[in-house]
């Protein structure tokens, strides 16, 4: 194992991430409990990462000395490059000259960190992020590399096998990153990379029993990826002890509620209840077009119901959720500062502490694709695996203004065929998230030799990486044409098709 030490870099996980497609394992921890941990680990070598401080205010975050006492492989990070200089004697202060982005590193001299990749000579290509600099080294270590605001850029001491490094080797725009850090664990630390999803999920099995016992625990299970990763390995680990619940909101896509039902049912033998609540959302809903009290409803009935479901179960011990590490947004607590809410995400937030559970949490070190590889080690099929994302509030965030069953029945078929040719084109998967949207507008059309008066159907597709940031997908024309003619045709109530262009940000990806 490798520890790694978080400092509250935005890019931690990443580091994590480069460590297990080494296929080495990795924990990380903050830096305030990284003593314990290192005891309970003992790790095989140990990364610090970086961090918004600076190593010259006072407080400023320390790695625990045992990680430097106890003789195994470190690696320090940016601001963990600093932490290691200065607790091993050296001295650090912040520097005029802050590099941020791309920078060069010019190699000066022959190193293990960078052997059989880099040379003396040589310049290469990083990504910087930080503001202070290393003043004098510690005795007995020496200088491998320099930027252009840091005369010691790359330091380390061979012996004693520690290295520091001023950019960030995990981000893709340090192009050598990932194989300088697999030279730290593979080469430098000696451990062999010999992990990989099936032994993630070994790992994952063993946590999940340790944390539930023998206590119950219940799952809400959307049908999407996570949810359905997360309850597959909960149910492995813990067997009949996990009851999953699906609420049928009555916002789902065509076919989706039955589809999911039977995967699970049939495939996996999954303990599932099915509940079908669509009245009581739609009831709730209907007439309301507040985008924000839409989403606050559904989010409100979305815990009653599935509290009245979990009580008919005589209660649970914990609640598993698939949340993954984008959506974590925790980490060291002095880096925690007030973001401005733009939508309120609908999750089953809330409802842990009513109810007294617990929550098991078994993909929140993972990463989207990593999910998906994981549900491929567990068996699930493909195409389920590469579905594209959907909100939990599901079809209400696409039909702006009030809601009506009719409307959502129009939207439900046009979102039907337009995924359809999206699958027939072969486009589907180079698409992140596409969907259709039903706008609260009618326009004046002719059909046949008849005047029609009906809705406008928008269409959205975008590519993006993680959602954060996204790019209207560039259909061709044709195929444009060949969705928009099918869906004024097939579905009552539309006689009007655009495409929103709209890249993320100004817009976001969902319409509301
Ligand atoms: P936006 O519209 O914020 O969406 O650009 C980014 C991604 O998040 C999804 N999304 C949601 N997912 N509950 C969810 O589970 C929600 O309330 C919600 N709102 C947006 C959206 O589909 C896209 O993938």
């Amino acid at each position: 194992t490798v520890l790694i030490v978080d400092f509250g870099s935005q890019f931690t996980q990443l580091i994590a991430r480069r460590i297990r497609e080494a296929g080495v394992f990795s924990e990380i921890v903050p830096f305030q409990s990284a003593e314990a941990a290192f005891k309970r680990i003992n790790p095989k070598a140990v990364i610090l990462s970086g961090g918004p401080a600076s190593t010259g205010d006072i407080g400023s975050p320390r790695a625990p000395q045992i990680v430097f006492d106890a003789g195994v492989p470190v690696l320090g990070i940016c601001y963990g490059q600093m932490a290691m200089c200065v607790q091993m004697g050296g001295v650090a202060e912040s520097s005029d000259h802050r590099e941020f982005g791309r920078a060069f590193v010019e190699i000066q001299k022959d190193s293990p960190l960078f052997e059989g990749l880099w040379a003396p000579g040589q310049r290469h290509q990083v990504w910087m992020s930080h503001g202070d600099r290393v003043i004098s080294l510690p005795k007995g270590f020496e200088v491998f590399g320099k930027s252009e605001g840091s005369p010691f850029a790359i330091f380390g001491n061979v012996e004693r096998k520690m290295y520091g490094i001023m950019f960030h080797p995990e981000v893709v725009h340090t192009p050598d990153g990932a194989r300088l850090l697999q030279n730290f664990v593979h080469k430098i630390a000696g451990i062999e990379g010999d992990w990989t999803m099936r032994a993630y999920r070994e790992h994952a099995v063993e946590t999940i029993r340790k944390q539930v016992g023998k206590g119950k625990v219940i799952c809400a299970l959307s049908g999407g990826v996570d949810s359905s990763v997360a309850a597959l390995l909960i149910h492995e680990a813990v067997g009949d002890q996990l009851t999953c619940i699906l609420v049928d909101h009555g916002l789902m896509r065509k076919d989706e509620a039955s589809g999911v039902v039977e995967m699970f049912r049939q495939h996996y033998n999954l303990p599932l209840i099915l509940v079908d609540a669509s009245d009581r959302f739609i009831g709730a809903l209907e007439g309301e077009s507040d985008p924000e009290k839409k989403r606050k409803t559904i989010g409100r009935l979305f815990i009653e119901v599935f509290e009245e479901e979990a009580e008919k179960l005589g209660g649970a011990d914990f609640l598993a959720q698939g949340t993954l590490y984008p959506d974590v947004i925790e980490s060291v607590s002095f880096t925690g500062g007030p973001s401005v809410t733009i939508k309120s995400h609908h999750n089953v937030g809330g409802l842990p502490e009513r109810m007294n559970m617990q929550l098991v949490e078994p993909l929140r070190e993972l990463f989207k694709d990593e999910v998906r590889a994981l549900g491929r080690e567990l068996g699930l099929p493909d195409s389920f695996i590469g579905r594209h994302p959907f909100p939990g509030p599901g079809l209400a965030i696409r039909c702006p203004g009030s809601i009506t069953r009719e409307k959502l029945e129009i939207l439900r078929e046009a979102d039907a065929i337009y995924l359809d040719e999206i699958r027939k084109a072969g486009l589907y998967d180079a698409i992140w998230q596409a969907f259709a949207v039903l706008l609260p507008v009618q326009t004046v059309g002719v059909m046949g030799d008849g005047r029609t008066y009906e809705f406008v159907c928008a269409l959205r597709a975008v590519t993006s990486v993680d959602g954060m940031t996204a790019d209207f997908y560039h259909y061709d024309m044709a195929f444009l044409g060949a969705a928009a003619t099918r869906i004024i045709n097939e579905v009552r109530g539309i006689n009007r098709v655009v495409y929103d262009v709209t890249s993320k940000p100004p817009g976001t990806i969902e319409w509301e």
